[in-house]
């Protein structure tokens, strides 16, 4: 700016000084930042300013003109300073407007999707037979992955001369001071056995869990799979209500129009055994051509029967004073049934191709 520009004349003061007031207020209305603003007042009421000058410049003023000639001075600048404070406030609040809308989020911008998981379809499975039995009144209960083979084989009528203690089908956890050991569990009926030990009849529970066996792999066989057991003692339980619990299960499970058919089978822990088919929801029964039954028109479905009483004994139950029934499914079995899966391995090879046909 131009030093003399607004110099203040002191033969017209009253001028200079209106002057000096309608070119600054001019520039303030101009000037578009803080910065700007700050050399605008600086140049008009600073220290180098002509407003300073023509303070300085009182001095030489005759007496009696002095206060007058100050006064107009002082009032010139304050109108100023009023001015200035104002476009300072008006600058700061766009400045801040301008950071808000700079730093904005858009909620409505497309964001980088975060793929979530989902439950295993053998998860699923398990859930929804638990939900129908609950339904049922039962309710769930769970045992322990290593069991002791008390509970795993002689609570539940097995004797250490029985085919399926030898090392060829349950793996054996090479610990513990039992001298029957402890086993990883070859199926979930000592949850069963546990159960009865701790609580009175009536019992009406659900187990599920992994169960282990010394077994190869292949289309239908994992050494870990799951299974889901189930157990109805009460006063004068009988094989027609294990039958109708079953067929009601069987319904809500493969639809409404499915039918149960039992054969002679044989379990230690239940007198009579039986195993359960249903109907094949495929080709509902007829077996025709059937891809899914393979022509039979039945599916094998789960073991079953009515707990033997050395059971009832072995546990602190009196065999005479209740009777109850048993059952134990395999989880894959149901999932691959259902949903005509034609490999056990699928649900352990952790593709997401597989995964995904089952979100839910
Ligand atoms: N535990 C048996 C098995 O794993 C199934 C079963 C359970 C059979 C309960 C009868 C009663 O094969």
């Amino acid at each position: 700016m131009d030093p003399t520009a607004n110099l203040i004349d002191p033969m017209n003061l009253a001028e200079s000084l209106e002057a000096l007031r309608t070119s600054t207020i001019s520039k303030v209305a101009e000037v578009q930042d803080l910065d700007g603003l700050a050399t605008v007042e600086n140049e008009a009421v600073g220290r180098e300013s002509p407003i300073a000058a023509a303070r300085r410049g009182l001095g030489k003023m005759p007496n009696e003109d002095r206060s007058d000639a100050g006064r107009l001075i002082n009032e010139v600048a304050k109108q100023i300073e009023a001015i200035v404070a104002m476009r300072r406030d008006e600058l700061q609040a766009e400045a801040q407007e301008a950071a808000i809308t700079a730093e904005a989020i858009d909620v409505t911008v497309d964001y980088a999707e975060i793929a979530s998981g989902r439950l295993h379809v053998i998860q699923q499975v398990t859930d929804e037979v638990c939900d129908i039995f609950v339904g049922l009144g039962y309710h769930v209960a769970e045992g322990p992955e290593a069991e002791l083979a008390w509970y795993n084989f002689d609570a539940l009528n097995t004797p250490l001369a029985h085919p399926a203690r030898l090392g060829m089908d349950t793996m054996y956890v090479d610990y513990g001071d039992d001298e029957d050991g402890m086993v990883l569990r070859s199926h979930t009926s000592p949850i069963q056995a546990r159960y009865m030990e701790t609580n009175e009849p009536p019992v009406y529970l659900v187990a599920p869990g992994k169960a282990y066996r010394n077994d190869t792999i292949d289309a239908s066989h994992l050494p870990v799979f799951h299974q889901i057991e189930g157990l109805a003692v009460d006063e004068s339980i009988t094989f027609s209500d294990l039958k109708g619990t079953l067929a009601e299960f069987a319904r809500q499970f493969f639809g409404s129009g499915t039918r149960v058919r039992m054969r002679p089978h044989f379990f230690p822990f239940t007198e009579p055994s039986a195993e359960l088919d249903v109907s094949c929801f495929n080709c509902d029964g007829s077996g025709s051509s059937c891809r899914v039954c393979k022509g039979v028109g039945w599916l094998e479905m789960l073991g079953c029967g009515m707990v033997d009483p050395n059971v009832f004994e072995a546990v602190g139950y009196d065999p005479d004073a209740v009777t109850g029934f048993a059952f134990g499914m395999g989880v894959e079995r149901l999932a691959m049934v259902r949903h005509g899966i034609d490999s056990i391995r699928h649900f352990v090879d952790n593709d997401v191709r597989f995964l995904n046909q089952f979100p839910g």
